[in-house]
């Protein structure tokens, strides 16, 4: 988490920052700041100027706009809280004692207490919580020494300070580095952390994430682990850790950055939600256009090598998109008949399954930058290549919708979903697009495996291609039902939500969609499971959420309605409407589509109800509280 922007050129830096950062908000946003080098007039030796506020991006706007930052160089940095309170003093950057030195850094140094301690022992004091200020003590201590060790040359003397620093650090980092006595200097590193170079003509800029360089350059270069770059208005030069000078070229950022604004719409999250039939639409006609042959009914440019190998899947991911990926799960055991399985990426590092052979990991991470997601395919890479042996051969699928993330560099197979740049906190769009790639990859190992006939794949191909059309009409209708019904749940305190089967994965994405925006206590359970517990938490006061739609269990899920009626609970369907709906309390139409389908349907008004009640209550939609939109920390 974190956002971090570095530029060196010969415009004002802070302004270009500002807006760097502003774009990198939804990575955190609980506190800001920026530090800048001028110089005075005649004189070479530069003086930094640090700027922080505490809260969003706009009040070091306002600092900035009373205050100043002068200079042509500087580094910026928007907070997500790790060590010590978001306030003004915790917020980056920070500085050594005679504010010689500044840095920002996402990351966490895991070693920070030990190395914080032998810095107080030489008798210096530090000024916030964060692991992030051994940092600029820590190249001070180092540029006195190379000093006493006669290296005069300061730029030298900076790129080697920083270096011997980086030794020191355990954990991980993105950072960038500037220092008063180097004014036309910048240094930036990364370990396990998101870093990118941007290139302009005679101005270089840095950031955690492409998104800050829109309507700055398309021209980029993503640093490697443990690489560090020392940028100058007259160049980037790239070094590894021992110092060796490395050679890459410059690429161009794939994709239009083109859809940051609201428009008409009073949050992102809602414009995202109305998205989603484009996303939809876009994903049709990338993967299953018309005139495929019906043994490779989605255009997935797999060999067929690849899906015949593979004999079970694993996938790994977190939040909402491990929600995606148990609802691919069902589709890929249930449709295609490949054991499948989903964990926590968090927990599959420290407690991983036992080796099978054969097995395809999967990692689904929209932001492409989820610590655990990353740590967790590695590790199991790692422990896959230590065997040498083919059938345990490490293969590995990532599912994305930042194709220039640190996923699509690590990975060796990746799907884009193509949703567009989410801006909401809250995924809802990317949601969808993964849901439909793993109706795409379910569907392609289902007919090159042969486990559905000609007609079946037939059959749920012509279904999707209704969908577009199917959310553009649920959106709209939905969006003034939920509106309505929302108010009523203003004050709630306890919400459950009921799914079963496809539709369960559902739940649970309703119950944390409404927990992360609302604040509001929300839990998803499958429908079956209320009796040997959750059931004793139902009252008057309690609204249930049942996802009741047609198929194998849609009788049974009305049972587990009624059984919570019976408990006073006011009812709540997303369901075809028939007399059997009528039941619940309220309805929340869906149309009548095979059960296989329907998760990509029952979604959307569990959006827009968890949307509208946030709204309603006045709070923050697009940038909860105490979230952000990359995870980059474990
Ligand atoms: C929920 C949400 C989070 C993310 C989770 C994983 O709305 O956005 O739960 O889904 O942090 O993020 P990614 O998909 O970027 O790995």
């Amino acid at each position: 988490m974190c956002g971090i922007v570095a530029l060196v050129g010969s415009r004002e830096a802070s302004t270009i920052l500002v807006e760097g950062l502003r774009k990198l908000e939804y990575r955190g946003y609980d506190s800001a700041g920026l530090a800048t080098v001028s110089t005075h007039k005649g004189s070479k030796k530069g003086f930094i100027t640090c700027k922080k506020a505490e809260g969003k991006l706009v009040n070091l706007l306002n600092l900035i706009a009373t205050d100043g930052a002068p200079g042509h160089i500087g580094i910026g940095h928007t907070r997500w809280a790790t060590h010590g309170k978001p306030d003004v003093k915790n917020a980056h950057p920070h500085v050594d004692t005679l504010s010689q030195v500044a840095v920002v850094q996402n990351g966490i140094i895991e070693n920070h207490t030990v190395l914080r301690d032998n810095l107080q022992k030489q008798g210096i004091q530090f000024c916030s919580e964060t692991d992030t200020e051994v940092i600029p003590h820590l190249i001070s201590e180092a540029l006195i020494r190379l000093q006493e060790e006669g290296v005069t040359a300061k730029e030298e003397m900076l790129f080697l300070a920083v270096r011997e620093t980086l030794d020191l650090l355990q954990g991980s980092y993105a950072l960038a580095v500037i220092w008063a006595e180097t004014p036309d200097v910048l240094i930036v590193a990364k370990n396990k952390a998101p870093l990118v170079i941007g290139f302009a003509q005679g101005e270089f800029l840095c950031a955690s994430d492409t998104s800050a360089f829109a309507g700055f350059t398309r021209t980029i270069l993503p640093l490697e682990d443990r690489e560090l770059a020392l940028l100058t208005p007259l160049g980037v030069e790239i070094y590894d850790s021992l110092g060796k000078r490395q050679h890459r070229t410059p690429s161009l950022i794939v994709g239009s950055e083109k859809d940051v604004e609201k428009g008409q719409f009073r949050h992102f999250m809602l414009k995202e939600i109305y998205e989603q039939s484009e996303t939809a639409d876009q994903w049709i006609r990338r993967f299953l256009p018309n005139g495929l042959s019906p043994s490779s009914p989605i255009a997935l440019s797999f060999e067929d090598s690849f899906y015949e190998s593979i004999e079970a899947i694993q996938i790994l991911a977190c939040g909402t998109s491990r929600h995606a990926a148990m609802v691919g799960a069902h589709l890929l055991e249930q449709f295609a008949g490949i054991p499948s399985t989903v964990f926590f990426a968090s927990e599959f590092r420290y407690a991983p399954p036992p080796l099978a052979p054969n097995v395809l990991t999967i990692g689904v991470t929209q932001s492409g930058e989820t610590a655990d997601t990353l740590a967790a395919l590695i590790m199991e890479s790692e422990r896959r290549s230590s065997l040498k042996n083919n059938l345990f051969s490490s293969r590995q699928l990532g599912i994305t919708n930042r194709i220039e993330s640190s996923l699509a560099r690590q990975v060796s197979n990746i799907i884009d979903i193509g949703a567009g740049l989410e801006v909401g906190v809250a995924a809802t769009k990317t949601f969808l697009g993964q849901l439909l790639t793993f109706y795409g990859l379910a569907i392609m190992f289902a007919a090159k495996k042969k486990r559905r006939s000609s007609k079946e794949i037939n059959e749920i191909c012509c279904q999707l291609r209704l969908v577009p059309n199917q959310l553009r009409d649920l959106i709209k209708t939905h969006n003034k039902l939920t509106e309505k019904l929302a108010h009523q749940f203003v004050n709630t305190k306890d919400v459950i939500f009921l799914g079963r089967g496809i539709n369960y994965p559902i739940a649970l994405e309703a119950a944390l969609k409404l927990k992360e925006i609302s604040y509001i206590h929300a839990e998803g359970f499958p429908a079956g499971e209320m009796k040997h517990g959750p059931i004793a938490l139902l009252d008057y006061k309690v609204p249930v959420i049942s996802i009741a739609t047609q198929g194998v269990v849609f009788e049974k899920v009305l049972s587990n309605a009624q059984e919570a009626k019976a408990r006073d609970a006011c009812l709540i369907g997303i369901a075809p409407e028939s007399s059997e709906t009528e039941i619940f309390d309220h309805l929340l139409p869906i149309p009548k589509v095979s059960e296989w389908i329907s998760p990509l349907l029952t979604v959307i008004p569990l959006q827009l109800l968890s949307y509208h009640i946030a709204a309603h209550r006045g709070l923050d939609v697009d940038q909860p509280r105490n979230l952000a939109k990359s995870v980059t920390v474990e």
